[in-house]
């Protein structure tokens, strides 16, 4: 059985004020909800949220990490660094890290591997941009994307990822996958799992993610092979995000 995890990925937005009273409305709201709820804030609110999540139902975790665990490498962050300040999962491959900082596949792998090292869970992201599914691209950009970030892990790595299909045409447009296209990625995803990791993909979750919203949610979670979200926009109201969350357990 895997468990839904709905997921807030809040990118560039809340000060350590904001956090604050963002997680202070929050937790009662969500209370103890079966799905696992995890908050990803920039990284100057994670020591802020750490604390106020500690013991909680809500889970921490942080939106890039850095491969490396110390020294010269200006402005980054290393996973020694999230752990410390309670993150549990990082994600890696976010597309916006992709694109517009050129994380490259490689890099993407490496973060991976770093994250898995220094005791995080990494959720790699993966996704089709709309030329490439136009172009019929989709399953080749996907597999491209798997293989690189997790062709040849180990089982006990592979244990500790989550997979998040996200189509990029449908990140912060408002354009979202209708639930055939989100199940026939996330199935391929799981097929691809199963044909290079074999029993692995039977425990895998795949997460989508790009312009969820409460009115959109509750048909994407019920896809057999979609076991959670990954909520931009939508989660940084905190109402709204616990509703989402609600609506995970439905
Ligand atoms: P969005 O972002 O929900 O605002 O589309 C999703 C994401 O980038 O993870």
């Amino acid at each position: 059985m895997r468990r839904c995890l709905v997921a807030g990925n809040w990118k560039m937005h809340m000060t350590v004020a904001e956090t604050e009273s963002f997680i202070v409305r929050f937790l009662p709201l969500v209370g103890a909800p079966n799905a696992e709820v995890v908050l990803f804030p920039p990284f100057t609110s994670l020591d802020c949220a750490g604390r106020l999540l500690r013991e909680t139902n809500v889970g921490l975790g942080a939106q890039d990490v850095y491969f490396e665990s110390k020294g010269a490498y200006t402005g980054a962050v290393s996973p020694g660094m999230l752990v410390a300040c309670g993150c549990r999962y990082v994600l890696v491959g976010h597309s916006e890290r992709r694109h517009v900082f050129g994380d490259g596949n490689d890099v993407v792998r490496r973060k991976l591997d770093a994250a898995v090292v220094g005791g995080l869970d990494p959720i790699l992201c993966v996704g089709e941009t709309i030329a490439e599914r136009r172009g019929g691209q989709t399953n080749t950009v996907l597999e491209t994307q798997l293989e690189a970030g997790l062709g040849g892990l180990s089982e006990a790595a592979l244990a500790r990822v989550v997979i998040a299909y996200e189509p990029v045409w449908a990140i912060g447009t408002g354009e979202t996958a209708t639930p055939e296209q989100a199940q026939e990625a996330s199935a391929w995803i799981r097929e691809w799992v199963g044909r290079r990791h074999g029993r692995a993909a039977e425990k895998v979750r795949i997460l989508y993610g790009g312009s969820v919203k409460l009115d959109n949610a509750r048909s994407l979670l019920a896809l057999p092979d979609v076991d959670g979200s990954l909520v931009g926009g939508a989660s940084l109201d905190p109402d709204g995000f616990a509703a989402i969350a609600a609506a995970a357990e439905a």
